[in-house]
């Protein structure tokens, strides 16, 4: 048990990631982009029921100021940080000649420079904990070819390079760096950006068990790479995807 940073933890994954360390006795700093009461009322609900704290930390990712000031709202509780889970992120799915470069530009901020900054912040409290696992969203977009995943794929892409070679810096004060790579998911994200162009079946036929991942099959294993089960798993990037055909 200890404490832990879920960012994006209002929805879809994220909300899966934040019960489950919630029911195994964790504290969860619980991120999401705007204040929401209705999301204050639900972590309160499960925090009183497992009897931890949770506490709710807004910003907006593409922005850097916001990002500052909310990591040091964390820091100001004076708490140890031992797991941050980099959930939060946009997707995207179009071809590269109808991408403009700015939105490239916003994909990276999002899903590369944003945990990229809040990784550099809570090292700085784990470097001197001399522990601490470190856990990133990313996705088989990253590792697989996919018209229309160009930009998104890359993005997440980057983030599997920072997560290995992070590992390779960090291993020596005992953090641990790794990264998880889901398939298909039926949150929002895939509703409103892949889901509009392409058929649910067709993603069901390309994994071996035909069907799509659930948010909790991802969060069991963000929850084993934050744990001591995984001791001695650091720069990975694993796949959660049913097995691919
Ligand atoms: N679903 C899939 O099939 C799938 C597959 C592979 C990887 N992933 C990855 O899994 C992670 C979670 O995805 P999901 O499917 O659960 O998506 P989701 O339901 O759309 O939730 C995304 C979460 O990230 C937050 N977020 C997004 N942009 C943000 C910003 N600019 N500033 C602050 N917060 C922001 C959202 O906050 P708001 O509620 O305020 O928007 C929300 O909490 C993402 O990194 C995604 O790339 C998803």
């Amino acid at each position: 048990m200890g404490n832990v940073i879920v960012t994006g933890s209002n929805r879809g994954i994220g909300k899966a990631v934040l019960e489950k360390f919630a029911v195994n006795g964790w504290n969860i700093w619980a991120h999401g982009r705007a204040r929401n009461e209705e999301f204050e009322d639900y972590i309160s609900g499960i925090a009183s029921e497992n009897h931890i704290w949770i506490r709710p930390v807004y910003f907006e990712l593409g922005d850097d100021r916001q990002i500052k000031s909310g990591m040091k709202r964390i820091f100001d509780d004076k708490e140890e940080i031992h797991v941050l889970v980099n959930n939060a992120g946009m997707g995207y799915y179009d071809t590269f000649q109808r991408t403009p470069v700015r939105k490239a530009r916003e994909l990276f901020d999002i899903n590369f420079f944003a945990p990229y900054e809040i990784i550099q912040l809570t090292l700085r409290k784990m470097v001197l904990q001399k522990k601490g696992a470190v856990i990133n969203m990313s996705s088989i977009a990253s590792l697989d070819v996919n018209e229309g995943d160009c930009v998104y794929g890359a993005s997440k892409a980057a983030l599997n390079m920072l997560t290995r070679d992070l590992a390779a810096e960090v291993g020596r004060f005992g953090i641990r760096v790794n990264a998880v790579a889901p398939g298909p998911v039926r949150t929002d994200l895939l509703e409103n950006i892949h889901l509009k162009r392409i058929a649910p079946h067709v993603m069901e036929e390309k994994s071996a068990m035909g069907r799509m991942g659930r948010a909790e099959e991802i969060a069991n294993v963000v929850y084993f790479l934050a744990t001591e089960e995984s001791s001695y798993i650091n720069g990975e990037v694993i796949r959660i995807d049913g097995g691919r055909k």
